[in-house]
């Protein structure tokens, strides 16, 4: 059985005394046992994530790694340096490392690669442009993404991915895929897994639905049979908002 899995990316968002009140804030919630909760703070606060959250169960993820195991790489941090604060899990191919940092499909490989390498757990994040839907390419897209980085790794590294489909164009946008279409995308993608590897791979790979989810959708774009959860943005930065969303299975 997959797990259900709720993680926030705060992005270049919170400094020290945000964070400490953020996530006090969310400890004081109750959280239900059967859902994963993970939180994604700026390099500059997994620490002291790590160490507020120490006896919760919510992961502590980075935002991105480099795919080098060290070297002349200027403001640049790799695996090893994210494991030795106890750091395992990353976002790898978020949408604005995409576009903003120019990260391509090959680059976005080899940080996975790098990552799985070094023993630690990938959300791996993919998702179409607004030009790509309204030219019916969005399935083409998506699936090149996953080909791309994903269907060389061997079966065993799967056990070390979570899948987070992130339309661009429900980005910070305040508008959602539908229900229907994070469903219809989440088949979809779980089907490329049965065809690229088999069907006890597909079945066990959480795959999560990013993008403008909130408080008042998540329970309808969560009830998906494929989707298995959130990557949340803007609503991870309020305490009630982002439980209410852990909430919505
Ligand atoms: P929003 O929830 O703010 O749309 O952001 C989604 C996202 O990019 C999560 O990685």
């Amino acid at each position: 059985m997959r797990d259900k899995i709720v993680a926030g990316n705060w992005k270049m968002n919170n400094n020290q005394f945000q964070t400490k009140e953020l996530l006090n804030s969310i400890k004081s919630f109750e959280i239900p046992n059967d859902v994963r909760v993970m939180v994604a703070p700026a390099f500059t606060q997994l620490s002291q994530s790590n160490e507020i959250l120490s006896n919760t169960s919510i992961t502590v993820v980075a935002q991105n790694i480099n795919a080098a195991v060290s070297g002349a790489y200027t403001g640049e941090i790799s695996a090893d340096m994210l494991k030795g604060i106890e750091v395992t899990t990353t976002l790898i191919g978020h949408s604005e490392r995409r576009a903003i940092f120019r990260e391509t499909d090959s680059i976005i490989k080899e940080k996975v690669k790098a990552a799985l390498d070094a023993d630690m757990e990938v959300i791996f994040c993919f998702g179409e442009q607004l030009a790509d839907r309204k030219s019916n390419n969005h399935f083409k897209v998506v699936a090149r993404q996953l080909e791309t980085a994903l269907f060389d790794l061997p079966e065993t590294q799967w056990k070390r991915i979570i899948l987070a489909y992130e339309p661009v164009w429900a980005i910070g946008t305040g508008e959602t895929a539908s229900p229907k279409q994070a469903q219809e995308m989440h088949k979809y993608i779980r089907n490329l897994i049965i065809e690229n590897y088999n069907q006890k791979i597909a079945e066990d790979v959480a795959i999560l639905y990013g993008g403008s989810v909130k408080p008042n959708n998540a329970r309808e774009i969560f009830s998906g049979k494929d989707v298995d959860g959130g990557l949340i943005g803007g609503a991870s930065l309020k305490a009630a908002d982002f439980i209410e969303i852990v909430s919505s299975f």
